[in-house]
């Protein structure tokens, strides 16, 4: 381990940035992709209903068909997720990303042929697909990425698919802005672009091996194992590697898999699991994916002219990327729970002034870029704590036996959380106007109350330490 010869290679660089930018970018991209188009695209469903039906619909019904198509994505995603178990036993990691890639050829179809093909149906349809393609791609690449990356790499190969989410999230807003495809033309191209990042797996990820463990550990061929580290290495010294392998193979064999029933039961786990729960909650709940799907229409809502949403929209994504990477560097040394709290009580504090500023906004214009300032000192206290924390929790609460089930619950929570969000923060704009943000205003209290009276600090703790303390109940 840590030997420098066995560090970043051309190969392995090109293995990373296969299942990496390959994935990832479908996540990020389809996430932020539908922002800046919502109302050219809420304009092309009324029109379109019209041309069926000679009747026009009312605002409520295109705001709950365009939130339906927004949102279905977590369905699919939950889906995905689920999935994600299955596919990557049968298929392989390698090949499971291959396999999914079906899904994305799918929904690009429908969504960039919706428009010629008059339908809406086939944009919800498309983004339901898309939607289980993310969320096989966020349980398969952070996989396949930790399971070709020596040890020493292992943590900064793990940050990568969270950065490549962020940097792709920006790439749509920028090409969502009117004066690139942000048009009433080109938005079906602008969605059907989510081709591009499977073409570029399809064309490289056949050349890379598939992960050395899998192959070992789940389909027990030493020498094709042997094999696929050698190439990723770049050398024949992978002995010590492989029996590494073989070591936690054996291990993996005495620790029994924890059951759903028993995590429920056993207090000890019952803890944890309640944890990781509300921090999903909490993070999605925050309102982070409203502010994500919407801020073109929330910053418009403050008084702003088009334009400038979608450049206010851009300086957020910018922020995003920017902050995701400060907290990488930071997350080591930080406290997990110390940067929780400081997010979540900074995104409450400004999401009070927003919903002010919101209900102000006639009084004056410079109350307008006020909340343009607000809404992405928003997403920077997401991206310090909210953003990544819930994930390093989930993995660092629960002993090997119970990590994979602690994570499918909490996966299924976030993409169920997301959902949710998703569907009913238009509607319920339209019906609470500026007053909307009040709700996150409640959830993000409740949850930051909920930080400090009951998440354990997790840094320099081994899994057995926090065990205990779940045991003694001594993190009060
Ligand atoms: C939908 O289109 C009809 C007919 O063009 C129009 O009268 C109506 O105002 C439109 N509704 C919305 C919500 O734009």
């Amino acid at each position: 381990m840590g030997f420098d010869d066995k560090g970043l290679n051309g190969r392995l660089a090109l293995a990373i940035a296969a299942a990496a930018l390959g994935s990832a970018f479908q996540h990020g991209y389809n996430i932020g992709v539908v922002n800046a188009p919502g109302e050219l695209i809420r304009t092309w469903i009324n029109e379109t209903h019209y041309n069926r039906t000679s009747e026009g619909l009312g605002k409520d019904t295109v705001l709950l068909i365009w939130s339906w198509a927004v949102s279905i994505f977590c369905i699919g995603g939950m889906i995905g997720g689920a999935l994600t178990g299955v596919i990557s036993e049968r298929l392989g990691r390698k090949g499971g990303l291959l396999f999914n890639n079906v899904f994305a050829i799918i929904a690009a179809a429908l969504e960039g042929f919706s428009a010629s093909a008059g339908s809406y149906e086939m944009l919800i349809a498309g983004r339901f697909f898309i939607g289980i393609n993310c969320g096989l791609n966020g349980g398969l690449a952070p996989m396949y990425l930790s399971e070709i990356s020596p040890v020493h790499l292992r943590g900064a190969v793990g940050t990568v698919y969270q950065l490549v989410v962020t940097i792709s999230i920006l790439i749509s807003q920028i090409l969502g802005m009117t004066s690139l495809m942000g048009t009433a033309e080109l938005w079906p191209i602008l969605l059907g672009l989510t081709i591009a990042p499977t073409v570029f797996q399809l064309v490289v990820l056949p050349f890379c091996p598939e992960s050395p463990k899998y192959i070992l550990l789940n389909q027990g061929k030493e020498i094709e194992a042997q094999k696929a580290l050698t190439w990723l290495r770049g050398s024949l010294e992978v002995h010590d590697e492989m029996d590494e392998m073989r070591a936690e193979y054996e291990a993996m064999k005495l620790v029994p898999k924890t059951t759903l029933k028993e995590m429920l039961t056993n207090q000890s786990l019952r803890s944890p699991l309640i944890i990781a729960v509300m921090m999903m909650l909490a993070q999605q709940l925050s309102g982070i994916n409203a502010v994500i799907y919407f801020s073109t229409d929330i910053f418009n809502e403050a008084g702003l002219d088009s334009v400038t949403s979608q450049y206010a929209t851009l300086g957020m994504g910018g922020m995003n990327v920017l902050m995701t990477v400060i907290s990488l560097l930071i997350i080591e040394r930080a406290g997990r729970k110390t940067l929780m709290l400081v997010g979540l009580g900074g995104m409450l504090i400004d999401v009070i002034l927003l919903t002010v500023c919101l209900a102000l906004k006639a009084t004056a214009t410079w109350i307008a870029y006020i909340s343009i300032i607000l809404v992405i000192m928003f997403v920077v206290m997401f991206a310090t704590g909210p953003g990544s924390i819930p994930w390093f929790l989930v993995t660092e609460l629960f002993a090997q036996g119970a990590r994979a089930m602690a994570t499918s619950v909490a996966v299924t929570v976030n993409w169920t959380a997301n959902f949710v969000v998703g569907l009913g923060f238009l509607p319920i704009q339209e019906a609470l106007g500026p007053y909307v943000f009040i709700i996150f205003v409640v959830f993000l209290a409740f949850f930051t109350i909920f930080t400090y009276k009951k998440v354990p600090e997790t840094k320099n703790k081994t899994i057995e330490e926090i065990n205990a303390m779940f045991r003694q109940q001594t993190y009060q």
